[in-house]
């Protein structure tokens, strides 16, 4: 088990972290492995405006690269009246690293939490049994 409200209170620290120059628009996010260790991401922004990287894609990229691939849930954090949901990009990438069972945790700007399944925000998707047909 883990706490949803304390793994968004670690995406909103992370989004202190993003480097939004061009957009001002700060993202974090907090990814939790199955055994508990939390890792954090926020968005870094590019001059050549297509290199920028979401906050959920440096988390989990940060996390494969320590070696974790088993991952419970993300949250995701930003400025926003409404919860803040992925990208297309960040659902693909998630769905492919972390599959289709992790456990997306929205956050809004008063705190509150809403929690999808990444499967039901991202059906009928490519993966990687499409290569092997
Ligand atoms: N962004 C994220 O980091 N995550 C999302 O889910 C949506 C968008 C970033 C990318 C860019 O730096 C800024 O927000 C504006 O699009």
């Amino acid at each position: 088990m883990f706490d949803a409200k304390e793994l968004s209170r670690k995406a909103v620290e992370a989004k202190s972290k993003a480097v939004a120059t061009y957009s001002n628009f700060h993202v974090g996010a907090a990814l939790i492995t199955n055994d508990g260790k939390i890792y954090q991401g926020a968005n870094i922004e590019n001059s050549s405006y297509g290199l920028t990287i979401c906050a959920e894609r440096t988390a989990v990229f940060t996390a494969v690269l320590e070696g974790e691939r088993n991952f419970k849930a993300i949250a995701v954090a930003g400025d926003t009246e409404d919860f803040l949901p992925p990208c297309g990009a960040c659902r693909q990438v998630l769905a492919d690293l972390c599959g289709k069972d992790l456990e997306v945790i929205l956050t809004n700007q008063k705190g509150e939490i809403n929690t999808f399944k990444l499967g039901d925000l991202l059906p009928y998707s490519f993966g990687e049994d499409f290569l092997k047909s």
